[in-house]
């Protein structure tokens, strides 16, 4: 009884009694492949899941500085038309940095609706909510009109027709000493124009899907 114990628990192969063992093996060659399919199979799968990782929780470290900018004085803006202005969105990278917002003075007619309830003028996004291409404002037509997969929005930002998930954003904007200024974090908007945080285009902020959807850093970018 003891001898079989000492089999047992011997290290070798050839002492357990596993068939087809050779001398001084300590491991049976079925338990090395395992191991070694599997050590193959988490390779591979990190290769795929680091960078993917990387990728979704690298913007969460990234920080975007914004800014107040002056976009002129207060009479170069109307309530009925839009004016395009540039701001720098991302200082020292040149025209990269820089993006066109369309900016109106606020019309107590049409901006019944909150999202600008604390700011004077109204200022678009260029940025479609589709894949981001730029809009741009048509003033016969008094439609945003996207130039890639035929958006269309109109004169609030809000979706027409074509592919956009939701209305163009839009930046807050404030007046000091006459002059007009724009904060360059943009916030998003839904349907009823009811405001969120920035969101990156394609993703939709009615019903369920300001849930899905949640803000990230990355959506701060012009
Ligand atoms: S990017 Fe504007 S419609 Fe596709």
């Amino acid at each position: 009884m003891s001898d079989k114990r000492a089999q047992h628990k011997s290290k070798y192969t050839l002492d357990r009694g596993i068939p087809g063992a050779f001398e001084g093996e300590t491991i049976t060659r079925r338990r090395l492949m395992t191991g070694t399919a599997n050590a193959a199979g988490a390779v591979a799968v990190a290769a795929f899941a680091l960078p993917a990782l990387g990728f979704a929780l690298g913007p969460i470290f990234e920080t975007q500085p914004h800014s107040w900018q002056d976009i002129g004085p207060v009479d170069a803006f109307n309530p009925n038309n839009y004016v395009p202005v540039v701001v720098t969105i991302t200082p020292g990278v040149s025209e990269i940095g820089k993006t066109t917002a369309y900016v109106r003075q606020k019309n107590p007619a049409i901006d019944t609706d909150r999202p600008d309830r604390d700011t004077p003028y109204i200022a678009i996004s260029t940025r479609c909510a589709h894949v981001g291409c730029p809009v741009r404002w048509v003033d016969a037509a008094e439609r945003f009109v996207c130039p890639c997969h035929g958006g269309v929005y109109d004169l609030l930002g809000r979706r027409v027709s074509g592919p956009p998930v939701r209305p163009l954003d839009r930046f807050p904007t404030r007046v000091r000493a006459g002059r007009v200024q724009l904060y360059t974090a943009r916030f998003s908007v839904n349907s009823q124009l009811r405001r969120f945080s920035p969101r990156d285009p394609g993703e939709p902020l009615d019903g369920i899907g300001q849930y899905l959807y949640p803000s990230r850093p990355s959506a701060r970018k012009p």
